[in-house]
């Protein structure tokens, strides 16, 4: 069976003047860091891209301090060793498992995939008529809601309905039994607190899974926000310039009526 409909939700980054939300990247990379981070690698990411514009806005040094805290595989050396060393911002987020294989035989025969282009790369279908319009989006929307509601439709599974071994009876999941346990739980991440000593977003797995989520699709379209600012200031022009030249087509002709 298919999994249930995905609500939809609002996202800062929809629509054509949509713009990734600092702070809520910032606490969905924190998401990540503390919990997904054990099971999923973030393979196409490097460490300097969280100090690029249009992202999670973390400076420099606050890179260089934060890929310092990673053990990197490098070499070989002279000795043709290969050895561990500090990350550097260059290099991409070390993966939790060597290979598919190590990462399969770790998850009850499952790799956990990688999450660097999940919101992109999974959408569900709303059908007619909205399909018309996803396929222009690129399914934009449809597939970070579909990715929270993975995360938050963990429940009992109904009676009669039996869960394999391994499995997790999930109700968006197409065949509603996944292989990933329920990562997340209420007040499991701690967020910045506000001038209140409060956290100003709530510390909860819907809370999380919107911003953890969040994070994931500028992961996997880091440049989204250049992208509507240009794409905008093109229509613009075009539409400036389609003025200019019916002006400069009515004055060429003015002598043949
Ligand atoms: C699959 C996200 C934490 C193990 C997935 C999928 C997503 C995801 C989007 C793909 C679902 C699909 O194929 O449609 C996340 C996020 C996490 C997280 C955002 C942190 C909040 C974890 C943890 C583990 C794990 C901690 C290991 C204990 C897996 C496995 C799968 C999976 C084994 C494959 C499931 C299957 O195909 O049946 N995860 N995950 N995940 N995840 Fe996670």
């Amino acid at each position: 069976s298919e999994g249930s409909t995905p609500p939809q939700l609002k996202w800062s980054f929809s629509g054509p003047f949509g713009k990734f939300d600092e702070a809520q990247l910032q606490r969905g990379f924190k998401v990540y860091r503390e919990v997904c981070s054990s099971c999923h690698s973030l393979n196409y990411v490097a460490f300097r891209n969280l100090a690029q514009p249009g992202g999670p806005g973390f400076s420099e040094a606050q890179v260089r301090a934060l890929a310092a805290e990673y053990k990197v595989q490098d070499g070989p050396n002279e000795a043709g060793d290969m050895f561990e060393r500090a990350g550097r911002p260059a290099d991409h987020f070390p993966a939790p498992f060597p290979n598919e294989n190590a990462a399969a035989a770790a998850n009850g025969g499952k790799a956990p995939p990688d999450l660097s282009l999940m919101p992109k790369a999974r959408t569900y279908e709303r059908g007619f008529p909205w399909f018309i319009f996803d396929i222009f989006t690129q399914f934009a929307e449809t597939g970070p809601d579909y990715v929270v509601a993975v995360l938050n439709g963990y429940h009992e599974a109904p009676a009669g309905f039996s869960v394999p071994a391994g499995g997790h009876y999930n109700t968006s999941f197409p065949g509603n039994v996944i292989a990933m346990p329920k990562p997340l739980s209420d007040g499991q991440v701690e967020y910045p607190k506000g001038p209140d000593g409060k956290s100003p977003v709530p510390e909860t797995v819907d809370q999380y899974a919107r911003d953890v989520t969040a994070f994931l699709m500028w992961t996997a379209e880091p440049h989204l926000d250049a992208r509507k600012r240009i794409g905008f200031q093109v229509m613009l022009f075009l539409l400036v310039l389609s003025g200019l030249l019916y002006f400069t087509k009515k004055k060429i002709w003015a002598r043949v009526e």
